[in-house]
């Protein structure tokens, strides 16, 4: 079984190919044929994050360039399933791959399966392995750009959110965190690398940034006051300090830290409570190497037989492998091409 699967929910115009040898295996093979993953990064980092119109106008453009590299060597004819992310996401991005799907799953006279983005990230951790290394109840976090999410997850496909965001989102508070310094766009990367380099200086910030809602006993996440906070002390210093590349450094380790220390807290409480069996991670800010080594290290002091899912860093970031392993999953959900919609507020 062959399926194309394509998402365009934000700045990334990705579609990729996989392949399912032997679908009846309780371990299913799945083989990517293809990954392309179109980054409109360089065109976004001017203006410090996403610009929706302009990244429609980009999906427009590079769709059908992303579709020739992805099929490349693959007869079209061949194709049983093609998927498309519905949501969440950015609506006029979304759009443009569903309308692409659309097209293409009428020419090619086969069904269409809408996929959900968030399901997709954590889905993304069988690629490699499928699901029956996973035992459940697994408690799964999806940190990205727009969700900070916990999700007590029974089985694949019964998910329950037990937490999320209320305000901005992990990946966000990178984002706008990295601005306010004046480094580049994606903030969590580029801050993930300033923070690296602090470990041979030996640079001590006076200030300690707030770990915001950490001590309270819901599943809950805010992440504005920390960026209020990094406002305000970065603010406060000399032109000089805020040049020193010791001070941007310790900055960087400290907003990192303080977004692990919550996102790691919050998880480690809900995987106790919940006795969960599994720890699965997913979104753009689990590809941060100091959050992964940070779980490793903490998952086993649970106390409970754990088993830790994160995916490999590739399928981490947006990309269309996650949606293609998750059509799989709702194969038998056919969606009705008329009615098909984007919708950028989708739940679980
Ligand atoms: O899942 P994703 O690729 O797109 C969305 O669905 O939003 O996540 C993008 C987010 C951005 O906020 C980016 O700064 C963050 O993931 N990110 C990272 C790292 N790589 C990407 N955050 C921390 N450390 C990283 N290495
Ligand atoms: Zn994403």
């Amino acid at each position: 079984m062959k399926i194309l699967a394509i998402d365009t929910s934000c700045d990334d115009t990705a579609i990729s190919v996989m392949e399912i040898p032997n679908t009846k295996s309780q371990i299913p093979n799945f083989k990517i044929v293809s990954n392309v993953v179109s980054s409109q990064v360089k065109l976004h980092a001017k203006y410090g994050g996403v610009y929706p119109s302009l990244a429609k106008r980009e999906h427009i453009k590079n769709l059908p360039l992303v579709f020739k590299r992805a099929v490349k060597g693959i007869k079209i004819s061949e194709i049983d399933f093609v998927a498309v992310t519905v949501g969440p996401g950015l609506e006029p991005c979304l759009w443009q791959g569903i309308n692409f799907a659309k097209d293409l799953a009428e020419k090619l006279k086969k069904p269409l399966i809408a996929v959900n983005h968030i399901e997709a990230h954590i889905l993304a951790n069988f690629i490699g392995r499928g699901p029956s290394s996973a035992s459940f109840p697994a408690v799964a976090l999806v940190v990205s750009g727009g969700h900070t999410q916990l999700i007590l997850m029974k089985g694949i496909g019964k998910y329950q959110l037990i937490g999320e965001t209320r305000d901005d989102a992990a990946g966000e508070c990178f984002d706008k965190t990295a601005r306010i310094l004046g480094l580049g766009y994606p903030g969590g990367p580029a801050i993930a690398a300033e923070a690296a380099k602090l470990q041979t200086t030996n640079y001590k910030l006076q200030t300690k940034l707030p770990r915001p809602m950490i001590n309270q006993k819901n599943y809950d996440f805010s992440f504005s006051g920390l960026k209020t906070a990094v406002l305000y002390e970065f603010q406060s210093r000399s032109p000089k300090i805020k040049k020193s590349p010791r001070y941007i450094q310790a900055m960087c380790s400290e907003i990192q830290q303080a977004i692990i220390d919550v996102l790691l807290k919050k998880t480690l409480k809900a995987a106790k409570d919940f006795k969960a069996k599994s720890i699965i991670l997913g979104g753009g800010v689990v590809a941060n190497d100091e959050l992964k080594k940070q779980f490793k290290l903490k998952v086993p002091g649970l106390g409970l037989k754990v088993n830790f899912f994160v995916p490999e860093k590739k399928y981490c970031t947006d990309n269309a492998a996650m949606i293609a392993i998750t059509a799989f999953f709702n194969k038998n959900k056919k969606a009705n091409l008329r009615k098909l919609k984007a919708d950028a507020n989708l739940s679980l």
